[in-house]
């Protein structure tokens, strides 16, 4: 099985499980507040890897015209279900293709720290090409070096991750033209002892 078939079909595994453990009032939720202050009411927001759309994409669906995007088809099935309001497609979010300027925001919680790292300048990069001039990204990104990280039982399933560290991840989201806003560590709540790079930035005027 290759990588991203282990983390497609772990969350297929484990998408209720991973919900409990979900919260609204952690650190990183809080950060959505900002964010939301940010932007314009309606904007068009995706996330990317969207999980059970629940906390974020139902957060951000308060105010905001949202698209969750995520490969586990269990994960989309609740997104469905529990975050009526939104749009939910089943996709690899590195293969997308939607339009150039389609969005306002694009946020990513805990899902790029789950792609191969040498796939994570091209994401960003088609981040930016999908939104609009000054559009927001606020991403959860590795705060350590770690080219491959397999666990056998998260949650109760297999589980992959690979990121860079916190600086070579600022750098990234600079040279794919972004201005950075602020970088906060945050600990995982679900899973103890872990803790990851959330980034605000803008894309940056031409
Ligand atoms: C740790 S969960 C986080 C879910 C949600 N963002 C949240 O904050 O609760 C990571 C999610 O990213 C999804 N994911 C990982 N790699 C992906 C990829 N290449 N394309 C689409 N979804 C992906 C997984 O299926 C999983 O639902």
């Amino acid at each position: 099985m290759d990588d991203k078939t282990t983390v497609k079909a772990g969350y297929n595994t484990i998408a209720a499980k991973y919900l409990t453990t979900r919260t609204e009032d952690s650190e990183d939720v809080q950060l959505l507040r900002e964010f939301v202050q940010r932007l314009p009411k309606g904007a068009e927001i995706l996330d990317a890897g969207c999980g059970a759309g629940v906390p974020v994409a139902r957060y951000l669906s308060q105010f905001f015209d949202v698209t969750g995007v995520d490969f586990a088809e269990e994960q989309i099935r609740l997104a469905r279900q529990l975050v009526p309001q939104a749009h939910f497609l089943c996709q690899d979010i590195t293969q997308l293709t939607l339009a150039e300027n389609s969005f306002d925001a694009i946020c990513s919680y805990y899902a790029i720290i789950h792609i191969p790292r040498r796939e994570h300048q091209a994401l960003v990069l088609n981040f930016h090409r999908m939104l609009k001039p000054s559009g927001l990204v606020l991403l959860c990104l590795g705060a350590g070096d770690l080219e491959k990280d397999i666990e056998e039982d998260y949650h109760g399933a297999r589980m992959y991750w690979s990121h860079y560290d916190a600086e070579t991840n600022l750098n990234m989201v600079k040279e794919c033209g972004f201005d950075i806003i602020w970088s906060k560590v945050v600990a995982d709540d679900t899973s103890p002892g872990s803790a990851h790079l959330f980034v605000l930035a803008q894309k940056s005027c031409a």
